[in-house]
């Protein structure tokens, strides 16, 4: 089996300022220091990127970006095209969070788009998929993260997962405290490697597939012990030093 170096990447939202940041970042650069066979990543707003990127440097957290847009330039107010981000050194990019998904209306031919602008500027895109409740309750959980999927595949065909990460973040787990059980979470993973195996097995073996939902230091062990769990993505806990640190330390309990 190909190995994967499991990802904890924090996810801050909207939250952040200067100073709040400074604390943040020098915090975990410390203590990232005694980190060792994981990767760990930030994603602060857009405006504290090149904070992240000076604080971060020769560090062993890295940086990416929350969104970006799927066009490469023009007339598109407010938006952040993949060669900005590139250009300020930036690696990573959550594409299709739930919250995007759901507040802004993006589509999956959209999500997909931005995975595309993503790759093809060479930034790692993570790619968020997941059920809400009522599709859960009602048995879709499958139907529903294979098309998200599927959305991907099919624009950009299954080698494009090669330098991309996928999480599953069930949206009726995110920010409510109320995460997966670890079993819930490994069936799900399963179903996406193996759905990305009937495509390309080898890509499917290596590809990182986070669980993302309320992880905390408390429970990041016993989700990250499942073998199709290849780490986190972290919002409210991303937020405090000591808590994505313990999150990052249960990590590096497999390899
Ligand atoms: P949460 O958020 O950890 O606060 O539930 C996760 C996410 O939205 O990525």
């Amino acid at each position: 089996m190909a190995t994967r170096t499991r990802l904890v990447a924090g996810n801050w939202k909207m939250h952040g300022s200067r100073a709040a940041n400074d604390a943040l970042l020098g915090a975990l650069v410390s203590g990232a220091r005694e980190l060792a066979g994981i990767e760990c990543v930030v994603c602060p707003p857009f405006p504290y990127l090149p904070q992240a990127a000076d604080r971060l440097a020769g560090s062993r957290v890295g940086w990416g970006a929350q969104n970006l847009s799927e066009h490469g330039s023009g007339a598109y107010t407010g938006e952040v095209s993949a060669a900005m981000l590139v250009e300020f050194g930036c690696r990573y990019a959550i594409v299709g969070h739930s919250e995007r998904r759901a507040l802004y209306g993006e589509t999956d031919t959209q999500v997909a788009a931005k995975f595309a602008a993503a790759r093809k500027a060479g930034l790692v895109p993570i790619l968020c998929v997941g059920e809400s409740l009522a599709e859960r309750e009602s048995g879709r959980t499958e139907q529903v993260v294979a098309r998200q999927l599927d959305a991907v595949v099919d624009a950009s065909g299954a080698d494009s997962l090669a330098r991309a990460v996928l999480a599953y973040e069930p949206v009726w787990a995110i920010g409510t405290g109320r995460n997966a059980t670890p079993e819930q979470a490994q069936h799900v993973h399963a179903y996406l490697r193996a759905r990305v195996a009937r495509s390309d097995d080898g890509i499917a073996a290596g590809l990182r597939i986070l669980y993302g939902g309320s992880v905390k230091a408390a429970n990041a062990a016993a989700i990250f012990a499942m073998p199709d769990v290849d780490g986190g993505l972290i919002g409210g806990a991303s937020l405090v030093a000591e808590d994505f640190l313990a999150i990052c330390r249960a990590a590096e309990g497999k390899e």
